[in-house]
């Protein structure tokens, strides 16, 4: 496995006519799937319930047997191997966590290495390294029970332990199903932020269209026995939906779907005078009449977006910050779609959102107007695309028709 400063990079998948008979059932659940799912690349299994994303995703790791077909991992058929050797290639996530109520965070975490025979210091600055890494404070957390967590810090535990003994491949089934939509956003993003530090392979299944186009390279949309409609990346199947099944899935709005492919990072962000809670009152002044904008963002002692501040409420303030300007009610990460910072300055009343970094600190701001140009472009250049697609099929279509008139001519003169 290719080794890095920061661990396992991924491993390329091979799943080859992949099958899977349920005793008793007529039907294979899984019929017959062969894909190949790049090294580092995040490949998202979607399709309606039932339709065996879950059956196909745990072939890979062997929780569920498959009864025909081959896997291998980096060119290594692991349909027959030591299934406790394969754990340790293929971290596994699923709803609800599925953490041991009966154990604490760090044992939970240290499972897959102790059963690997890891060292006790090694599994133990491990443990700290994934619960900083999923942006949990490893002295609070380590010694909690689960019960004792709240619905995302669960699951990011879950996401801690699956990549504890640092395998190239992360299987994560429908992980983020249980939690509520904002705290399910926030989950995507790190994972997002997560998986451009680490470059696992990352094979993710979810129901939800919209969170395969948010954290997919690549999506697989499944039909019935795992069937593949279509495998290919977002920006391809939104444009260009292979089918009525596919079109079905992706729904309506597409155009606004397509605000998931991109992220705030994406755009301008632009910088915004600031000030912190413990500048006098004076430098608050001061730096708003130098930048000659009308508006200051204040900071707090951790360096995070706690209030705007106007020059009327300067004003009106009087000698004291505590009471004057707006608090900050939101904030965008860097890895946010443009669909959460256009819903976020949407509901601004000034247009704009603060973007913060890794710890909740000030890096910028993006306003309504650099959001909509960058939107516009955005669709624009999709048009073009779809239109430039379009044009190449008419144009093999004709030269098809062509040469089938002149094959067909030629034939008769014979
Ligand atoms: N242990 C099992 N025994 C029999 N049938 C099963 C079993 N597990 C799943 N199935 C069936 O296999 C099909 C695919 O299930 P599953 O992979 O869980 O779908 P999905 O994850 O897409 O919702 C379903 O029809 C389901 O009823
Ligand atoms: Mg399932």
């Amino acid at each position: 496995m290719p080794e890095t400063a920061g661990g396992t990079t991924g491993a390329t998948i091979e799943l080859e006519n992949l099958t899977k008979r349920y005793p008793g059932h007529p039907q294979p659940a899984v019929d017959d799937v062969t894909m190949e799912i790049r090294a580092g690349e995040t490949v998202v299994f979607v399709g309606p319930s039932g339709c065996g994303k879950s059956t196909t995703l745990k072939m890979i790791n062997r929780l569920i047997e498959p009864t025909s077909g081959r896997i291998s991992i980096n060119g290594e058929d692991v349909t027959h191997i030591d299934p406790v050797r394969l754990r340790r290639k293929v971290g596994y996530a699923i709803q609800s966590s599925g953490l041991f109520p009966h154990m604490t965070v760090a044992q939970n975490i240290a499972l897959v290495p102790r059963m690997t025979g890891w060292s006790r210091p090694r599994i133990r600055d491990r443990v700290a390294e994934m619960l900083d890494l999923v942006g949990l404070d490893p002295a609070e957390f380590h010694g909690r029970y689960p019960r004792q967590l709240s619905g995302g810090q669960q699951q990011r535990v879950g996401v801690a332990r699956a990549l504890a003994a640092d395998p190239p491949v992360l299987l994560m089934d429908e992980p983020f199903g249980a939690v509520d939509p904002i705290t399910r956003d926030h989950l995507q993003d790190e994972l997002i932020r997560l998986q451009r530090e680490l470059h696992k392979t990352i094979v993710f299944v979810t129901h939800d269209f919209d969170e395969a186009i948010k954290l997919g390279d690549r999506i697989a949309v499944l039909r019935e026995r795992s069937h593949i409609a279509q495998f290919d990346t977002p920006e391809a199947i939104l444009t260009n939906p292979a089918d009525d099944f596919v079109s079905g899935f992706v729904g309506a709005g597409a155009a606004l779907k397509r605000l998931n492919l991109s992220r705030v990072r994406d755009v301008e962000i632009t910088d915004l005078p600031v000030a912190t809670v413990d500048d006098p009152l004076q430098t608050v002044f001061d730096r708003l009449r130098e930048s000659g904008t009308n508006e200051i963002l204040l900071l707090d002692r951790r360096g995070r977006p706690y209030k705007w501040l106007r020059r009327g409420d300067l004003m009106r303030a009087q000698g004291s910050l505590a009471r004057a300007g707006a608090l900050v009610t939101d904030t965008v990460t860097r890895d946010a779609t443009l669909r959460d910072a256009l819903e976020a300055v949407l509901t601004d009343n000034a247009g704009r959102v603060a973007v913060t970094g890794r710890h909740g600190e000030y890096t910028g701001v993006v306003d309504v107007q650099t959001l909509m140009n960058s939107v516009h472009e955005l669709l624009e250049a999709d048009r073009l695309d779809a239109l430039e697609h379009q044009h190449d099929l008419e144009e093999s279509r004709a030269a098809r028709t062509h040469a089938e008139q002149e094959g067909g001519a030629g034939g008769r003169t014979e």
